[in-house]
């Protein structure tokens, strides 16, 4: 008999290439969403047919419960979350609620049912904040510097907690930055390559508007960790995992080579420009920064020691920064230009 997994974020990035992952390895996929004023049709669009949908959100136990009671699954993932920091400051309640609470929601609603129900926990990077060491690894303090980051470093102790108190497979994936073309374009990496393509189209002749370019991220190809949330629950224990590359870059590297994929040379600076930030003599596109998109704490260096995955669960990147960058940046480009779906 298939195996039956329930996803919660099956409208977000991770949610879709987690689905298209189960689908191929047999499972049959039931992909939670919550009530939404617009159709989310399209954000499923390519999943359609393929899973089923389930109405639920993770800031209600009684959703989450009628959820398991009806579908039993062997696996739960809990993707759900309020997941751009920025926003964390702004809306920090229900950030608290979904991407916090929310997770002691999950694990409460698969005790009250079936206590056999392995459970996957999407912590984040974000938990380690600016901790003194570097590279990160499962031992590192947390030391977060947003809602966002400690509501995710409640979610990580409520698994953890679960695990050893109630016996759950519950096990914490604590994944470092993965972007692909699904990627949300508020996110710094698919803003950059949706920005480009639409420079190398000719819909926007100007200039891209950035924050902070010395941040540096650890970043990875989201289809590759998905694959890393299924390995941890195939283990006979339950456990904590980073996952990342190892390798970490600034945004402003990510621009540079996004610009470099679609053969256009960056101009920094910001001297003779116009107030678009055009510059007419050259001709050249500008990055420039904008600095109503610092936060109001910043964190400055992530980067993985995944060390414990590859020796513990076999997993492995297999996508570097350069492939990231050019798969995004050629894609974006394709869909603009009306080649491909989305
Ligand atoms: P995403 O694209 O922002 O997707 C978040 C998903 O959560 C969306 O489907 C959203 O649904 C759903 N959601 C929000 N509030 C909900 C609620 N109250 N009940 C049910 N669903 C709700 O995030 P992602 O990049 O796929 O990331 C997946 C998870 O991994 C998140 O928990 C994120 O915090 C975590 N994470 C991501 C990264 C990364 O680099 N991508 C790294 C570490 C950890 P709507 O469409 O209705 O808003
Ligand atoms: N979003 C954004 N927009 N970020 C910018 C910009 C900009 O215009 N300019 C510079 N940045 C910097 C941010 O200050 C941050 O240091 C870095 O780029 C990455 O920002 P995001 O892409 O928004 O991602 P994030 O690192 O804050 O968070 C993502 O990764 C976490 C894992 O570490 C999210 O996916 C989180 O949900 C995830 O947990």
């Amino acid at each position: 008999m298939a195996k039956k997994a329930v996803i919660t974020g099956i409208t977000g990035q991770d949610g879709y290439y987690l689905a298209n992952f189960l689908l191929n390895k047999g499972y049959e996929v039931y992909g939670m969403h919550r009530r939404s004023s617009l159709d989310i049709e399209e954000r499923i669009a390519d999943l359609r047919g393929k899973i089923k949908l389930v109405h639920g959100d993770v800031t209600d136990t009684s959703s989450l419960v009628n959820i398991l009671q009806k579908v039993n699954p062997d696996e739960f993932y809990n993707l759900a979350a309020q997941s751009f920091v920025p926003d964390s400051w702004t809306q920090l309640e229900s950030t608290a609620e979904i991407t916090g609470l929310g997770v002691l929601k999950c694990l409460e609603a698969i005790r009250l049912t079936n206590r056999d129900i392995k459970f996957y926990q999407a912590s984040s990077s974000e938990m380690f904040g600016n901790t003194p060491e570097s590279p990160q690894n499962e031992n590192s303090p947390f030391l977060p510097r947003s809602p966002y980051g400690f509501s995710k470093v409640f979610g990580y102790h409520a698994t953890i907690n679960y695990r050893e108190s109630f016996g759950i497979h519950a096990s914490n994936g604590i994944l470092f930055n993965h972007e692909s073309s699904k990627r949300g374009k508020q996110f710094v990496t698919r803003k950059i390559s949706h920005s480009v393509a639409e420079i190398k189209t000719g819909k926007q002749d100007y200039s891209l508007g950035l924050g902070n370019l010395n941040a540096k991220r650890d970043w990875g190809y989201a289809l590759d960790y998905v694959e890393a949330m299924w390995m941890m629950l195939q283990q006979e224990k339950p456990g904590d995992f980073v996952i990342g590359t190892g390798e970490t870059h600034s945004v402003r590297e990510f621009a540079e080579e996004a610009f470099g994929v679609a053969g256009i040379t960056v101009k920094w600076e910001k001297k003779g420009v116009d107030e678009r930030g055009y510059d007419a003599t050259t001709g050249r596109e500008i990055v420039s920064v904008d600095s109503r998109l610092f936060r109001p704490a910043e964190i400055d260096l992530l980067c993985a020691d995944p060390r414990k995955a590859r020796e513990n669960i076999g997993w492995e990147p297999k996508t570097d920064f350069k492939g990231l960058v050019k798969i995004m940046v050629e894609h974006d480009i394709e869909n603009l230009k009306g080649k491909t779906g989305g």
